[in-house]
């Protein structure tokens, strides 16, 4: 019943450096910071963990990103337009962006001038902007993306060439890979998409179609509209040979299957389950939180998946129904609720993790207590009560117990204060902060406002401390 990816995961943190110090040495090479009162936008959004990752000063209502890419020279040309909104009065801010060239940039459609210095791009436009004033950033940009590889557990992610096109999945700052952006959940963004491929391919991205794919001199461009706010993390250009299953779910969500056409046999099942899924979560979750739903399967030999908005990703692997039912309840918790904060990560595979057990009760499989009961039988000196899951560590973010203590936290939960209380709390919680932002401490206090009990000592055992949490 464990996801494919958790093996993958674990893998690689197994053979990474134990002692590298990616963080404090790309500390070094940046500039020292500068005071917002100076009216230069911090190169970091705040997350301690992260500190290069995102920027402050300003706010990212909408990407427009407009992209080509040619397998054949894995070279891709963009042109973002990025709207934003002054937090502070800014002389200059920076995006994220790591490799690429820059050619030219402007603000508020003059030329700006621009320096790059690690993965921050800073730019100072003509005029300094105002407080709260809205202004849109154009950078145009070329050259050949490199995924991230090899960072702590991380394995590689971001824009990652194919045999046939990329398989574009950028959990946690994979993003800054293929456009520049502000590459943090904690801003987050619509999404519009024109991406040019040499005819015969498909390129996909985030949301729907806007208007028939249109081919001129051997290239087609398809354009895609994400209208729901989204992290960076969860965009994706995922472009190469597919094969498309396309229609409805049984309850009206439109339902998108791609594969490629090495994993031809699994589109169709790929497309049902998905359906299905997807339709039986508005049941547990409540309403579906985009306008459509489904799946990608790449022949990328990943071995993982990632829950891009409305397309899940699952790279060079035939889904089960736990995979696909954990990377669509992703769509609730994750995509719709998204983390301010790395080490809140529990609330996006915690939940989705318990999805998984939640999914095997429906059909009849092993129940969530059995699977709880298998995992808490594990000994009091195995890995997972060492690593308390409320509390995600930055250089082993993907750490198992963030999944699998996180879904047990979620199931004692549900002993501790009944089935009723327990599934109102999930729907409670995924409809107060829909397309917005939660904490752990948030989580908390609703779980002990519905419950009427005081937890922080529950929680506590479960999410904070080390050691085996007493029943
Ligand atoms: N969020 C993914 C999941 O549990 C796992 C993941 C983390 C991932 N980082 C990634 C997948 C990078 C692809 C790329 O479903
Ligand atoms: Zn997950």
């Amino acid at each position: 019943m464990r996801s494919a990816l958790l093996a993958i995961l674990l893998g690689v943190a197994a053979c990474a450096p134990s002692n590298g110090d990616a963080f404090s040495s790309a500390t070094a090479q940046t500039p020292t910071p500068v005071q917002s009162g100076e009216g230069w936008g911090a190169h970091g959004i705040g997350d301690t963990d992260f500190p290069l990752d995102g920027n402050g000063g300003y706010d990212i209502s909408r990407y427009h990103l407009k992209i080509g890419y040619d397998p054949a020279t894995k070279h891709l040309t963009g042109l973002a337009s990025i709207e934003a909104a002054a937090t502070q009065p800014l002389r200059r801010f920076n995006l994220d962006l790591s490799g690429l060239q820059v050619s030219e940039v402007s603000v508020a459609g003059r030329p700006a001038t621009f320096a790059r210095s690690g993965d921050e791009l800073s730019v100072t436009p003509a005029e300094p902007l105002a407080k709260g004033g809205s202004f849109t950033v154009t950078v145009a940009y070329a050259g050949t993306p490199q995924p991230v590889k090899d960072s702590s557990n991380l394995g590689t992610y971001g824009f990652i060439p194919t045999a046939d096109g990329a398989f574009v999945t950028c959990e946690p700052n994979g993003a800054k890979t293929w456009f520049p952006a502000n590459d943090h959940p904690a801003d987050k963004a619509r999404f519009d998409f024109e991406l040019t491929v040499p005819q015969g391919l498909t390129a996909l991205a985030n949301g729907e179609l806007t208007k028939k794919p249109v081919t001129s001199g051997g290239r087609t461009t398809f354009s895609w509209s994400e209208r729901h706010p989204m992290v960076t993390y969860l965009a994706t250009m995922t472009l190469g040979k597919f094969e498309l299953r396309e229609g409805r779910t049984t309850k009206g969500v439109p339902n998108l299957a791609a594969a490629d056409p090495k994993y031809r046999a699994t589109l169709n099942g790929l497309y049902t389950t998905s359906g299905e899924v997807t339709d039986y979560w508005t049941t547990v979750f409540g309403p579906y939180p985009f306008s459509s739903t489904g799946g990608v399967v790449d022949d990328f030999p990943a071995g993982y998946a990632l829950e891009n908005q409305t397309k899940p990703m699952y790279g060079g692997f035939q889904p089960d129904e736990a995979i696909i039912a954990h990377e669509l309840a992703h769509q609730w918790f994750g995509n719709s609720l998204s983390i301010k904060r790395w080490k809140d990560l529990w609330l996006n595979e915690g939940f989705a993790t318990y999805a998984e057990w939640l999914w095997s009760e429906h059909k009849g499989r092993a129940s969530a207590q059995t699977l709880f009961d298998n995992y808490y039988a594990r000994q009091p000196s195995d890995a997972v009560w060492a690593y308390p899951p409320g509390r995600a560590q930055p250089r082993d973010l993907f750490n198992e117990s963030v999944y699998t203590r996180g879904a047990m936290t979620l199931h004692a939960l549900r002993k501790h204060i009944g089935d009723a209380t327990f599934f109102t709390l999930l729907k409670t919680w995924a409809n107060d902060h829909k397309y917005g932002h939660v904490t752990t401490p948030e989580f908390i206090a609703l779980a002990e406002k519905l419950s009427g009990k005081e937890l922080d000592q529950f929680f506590d055992a479960w999410l904070f401390d080390k050691g085996k949490p007493a029943l």
